[in-house]
């Protein structure tokens, strides 16, 4: 006798039954630097999205080929290519609604995200080059660290090409919030951190990471110390993983989690979804910086409003007073490294 078929598919378990046969893919995703520690898991999570047509993959590593063909095996709709080095950058960015971008070095025990940017400040100016020659129209998603000062580093070369449009560059800060859920989750006795929302604002860089334990649902206190705590552990999220990676690497496989999630949040956006709010760091009008993470609502154009900071208590607004000086000054080395 024939078994009957199982329900065992990938895309209903990441997607819920409606990416089963559901609405036809029509997306085609980019993920520069898709042969690192990030990009591998992240192209398997994105694989597995029913609403990606085209899986593009590119990397300076050669290997990627082989992490395309891999990924390539996963009975899923999207179509994966890879592309390896500049020469095959814009064949690789052609017709993309969406790049997401995690090119670049991590952190070891020790350095601080700024510690990077000799590195990755250009790295970014390269592939967001290519962004502005190839899909200037294209939603671009930034990992690469200092995110601080990275997608300052994205506009610059956006508004040099002419083709900067505020609303499709997205620093991704989702990972703070990812975080935020668990530790309040546990610290709470929450069962199931996924349906805890704590609004993480400011950056991506220690204090400048601001987790809103006052705006938490469901609607619970926390005392003095819990604040204290908890604030501490999420700002120093990734630096726990680096620790324990004991210099070899960061957040890798939250990270690509994380960037899974908020990209399907900008695609489910882009497909016309209505109320698709998420945390990323956009240029805003929240605080006198001029980039800033709140949450934003995400739409047919990318970001359609960005939010507000809301009401804060008194230990937040005493903590985003002393963050914003050192958010500026990361904003400006990324706007001054275009002009130096
Ligand atoms: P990794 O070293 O494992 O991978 C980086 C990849 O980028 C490598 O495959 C490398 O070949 C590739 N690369 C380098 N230069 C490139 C270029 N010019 N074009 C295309 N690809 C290029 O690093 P990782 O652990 O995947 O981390 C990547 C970046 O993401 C780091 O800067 C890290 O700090 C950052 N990060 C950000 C967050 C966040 O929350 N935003 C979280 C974790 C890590
Ligand atoms: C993270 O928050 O995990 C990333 O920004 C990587 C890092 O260097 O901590």
């Amino acid at each position: 006798q024939e078994a009957p078929s199982a329900r065992v598919g990938l895309v209903d378990w990441f997607f819920g039954a409606s990416g089963i046969g559901g609405k036809r893919a029509s997306f085609t995703v980019a993920v520069l630097g898709a042969a690192g520690g990030i990009g591998q898991t992240l192209s398997a999570f994105i694989k597995a999205n029913p609403k990606v047509a085209e899986l593009r993959l590119y990397d300076v590593a050669p290997v990627v080929r082989g992490v395309a063909a891999d990924v390539s095996h996963v009975n899923t709709r999207a179509k994966v290519s890879g592309y390896v080095g500049d020469d095959e950058l814009e064949a690789c960015l052609r017709g993309c609604d969406l790049v997401i971008i995690p090119a670049g070095v991590p952190r070891k025990p020790g350095m601080s995200r700024d510690d990077l940017f000799g590195v990755n400040a250009g790295i970014v100016r390269t592939l967001c080059e290519g962004v502005a020659k190839t899909c200037p129209n294209a939603i671009v998603n930034i990992i690469s660290n200092p995110v601080n000062s990275t997608v300052p580093i994205a506009a610059e070369v956006f508004k040099n090409h002419g083709c900067y449009d505020a609303r499709k560059l997205l620093g991704v800060t989702h990972l703070d919030v990812m975080r935020a859920k668990t530790f309040v989750a546990a610290a709470k006795g929450f069962d199931d951190p996924t349906l805890v929302d704590v609004p993480v604002i400011g950056g991506h860089a220690g204090t400048t990471i601001l987790p809103l334990l006052s705006q938490t649902t469901p609607r619970c206190s926390f005392t003095p110390e819990e604040v204290s705590a908890l604030t501490s552990r999420i700002q120093n999220g990734g630096t726990e993983v680096v620790e324990a990676k004991g210099g070899a690497g960061s957040a890798t496989l939250s990270m690509a989690a994380a960037a899974a999630e908020f990209a399907d949040a900008c695609l489910r956006g882009l497909s016309g979804e209505s109320g698709i709010w998420a945390c990323a760091y956009v240029e805003s009008k929240a605080t006198r910086a001029p980039f800033f993470a709140t949450k934003v609502l995400l739409g047919r154009n990318g970001v359609e409003r960005v939010a507000g900071t809301g009401t804060l208590s008194s230990y937040e607004k005493r903590a985003l007073e002393s963050m914003l000086p050192e958010l500026e000054a990361s904003i400006k080395k990324g706007i001054n490294f275009l002009h130096s």
